[in-house]
């Protein structure tokens, strides 16, 4: 008897056990099966990869931050049906509502894949729910740095715990069928860790804060962890079909320049050029923005750091960013959003002189910041034609 339960649990339990998982890894990870690169639908429109990488532009791209999302009836009535996670863990909804957009309007340059920056942490093993009126909520934030931090997942299976997202994107890139190009995207380390800490949105961020100072070196394993994930996660996401790559550090306008320069921007290096280098080991390149919301301040930095993008809030002159990055990059932005609610043709007469401002050549419009529930379809509307007109006025 005693040999018999040995037996057991010495060799039948741990294979039992592994087959489980395995079989728990298949059933969160890939659904549909995924099309080759080579055999995707011929690009039309390509120019914000033009922008991108600087190349000669007829005019600017435009595309809208958040452009999938509440302002849209349709999103809404989608959103009734089904828990905000659970559309992104459905590949042919989140292909659906990323399409939504460029169905209303076609003059849109750009789709950005349906998701959000915290299925990183999610899939580091923490719950985050979508809350109606309250927004993201981590019901156990990291609080204790030994007893939270030793549950964290440090080196999940991106493939296992994150394979939805990359059936999104491959799904979606079919149905594009080559209109517009498609942009993958993450949050940034220094973002997501603050969001780990907080638990939600936050005025102050003082939980993020107080770990940060009290515990700078747990603070950068967190970050190196977060910056490991984020460049396999990248990589993955071109790999199933995105063609451009945005990094959210939606939060960098918090810290002053020295936590800036300590505790984001080496991770936000660090994750474009380790990107771009395990794409070009693999024969693949594509363009990558980095959106570091408030940190106008290290705009030169920046320009040296990687990206063929920066994205600039509305809180800095066009002419003054483009003085910070030189000619080093593209710039995309930065109408403040709520100049979106100004009578039509204040909002045209905004446009026009932003894409004065900025020029034509490397520059792709886009917001300050995203689209907001409040906005309507009408606005986006004014937004997307205002660009297309301000281009034929100048000609
Ligand atoms: O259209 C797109 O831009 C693609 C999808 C997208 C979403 N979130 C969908 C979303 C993207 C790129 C994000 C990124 C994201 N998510 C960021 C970085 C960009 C930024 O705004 O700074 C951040 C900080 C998050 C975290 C997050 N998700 C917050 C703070 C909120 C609540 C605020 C809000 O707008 O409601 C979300 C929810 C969210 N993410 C919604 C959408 C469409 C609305 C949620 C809902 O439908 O209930």
């Amino acid at each position: 008897m005693f040999t018999d339960m040995a037996c057991f649990s010495a060799f039948v339990l741990p294979i039992w056990l592994l087959t489980k998982r395995r079989r728990n890894q298949r059933e969160k990870g890939t659904k549909v099966k995924r099309v080759a690169l080579a055999n995707m639908p011929p690009l039309v429109n390509d120019l914000i990869l033009r922008a991108a990488r600087g190349e000669h532009v007829e005019r600017p791209p435009v595309w809208m931050m958040r452009q999938a999302g509440r302002y849209l009836p349709e999103f809404r009535a989608k959103r009734l049906q089904t828990d905000f996670f659970t559309m992104c863990r459905t590949p042919t909804l989140a292909c659906e509502v990323t399409l939504q957009p460029l169905e209303r309007f076609p003059g849109l340059d750009a789709l950005i894949i349906f998701s959000d920056i915290l299925v990183i942490p999610q899939a580091m093993g923490m719950e985050v729910l979508m809350v109606k009126g309250k927004g993201p909520v981590f019901p156990a934030p990291l609080r204790d740095p030994d007893t939270d931090f030793a549950k964290l997942i440090l080196e999940p299976d991106i493939d296992a715990e994150l394979g939805y997202v990359f059936d999104a994107i491959n799904v979606t890139r079919i149905q594009a069928r080559g209109r517009v190009p498609l942009i993958g995207f993450t949050g940034a380390p220094w973002t997501l860790m603050a969001y780990m800490i907080e638990g939600g949105g936050s005025r102050t961020l003082h939980n993020a804060k107080r770990w940060l100072y009290t515990y700078p070196d747990l603070s950068r394993k967190l970050l190196e962890a977060i910056t490991r994930i984020a460049i396999e996660y990248l990589v993955k996401q071109v790999q199933s079909g995105a063609q451009m790559l945005q990094v959210f550090e939606s939060w960098a306008g918090e810290l002053d320049t020295d936590c800036f320069r300590k505790f984001s921007l080496p991770y936000l290096t660090q994750i474009a050029k380790e990107t771009k280098a395990k794409l070009s080991s693999i024969g693949l390149s594509v363009p990558i923005t980095i959106f570091a919301k408030g940190a106008n301040h290290a705009l030169e930095d920046l320009s040296y750091s990687g990206y063929d993008v920066i994205g600039v809030d509305w809180v800095i002159d066009p002419k003054e960013a483009r003085r910070c990055v030189g000619d080093r990059v593209t710039l995309q932005g930065n109408l403040d959003p709520g100049a979106m609610y100004a009578p039509k043709n204040v909002l045209k007469e905004k446009v026009a002189d932003m894409i004065q401002n900025f020029g034509v050549q490397k520059y792709i419009v886009n917001l300050g910041w995203g689209m907001q529930p409040f906005m309507t379809p009408t606005m986006a509307g004014t937004f997307i034609d205002a660009v297309h007109e301000a281009v034929s006025r100048n000609e």
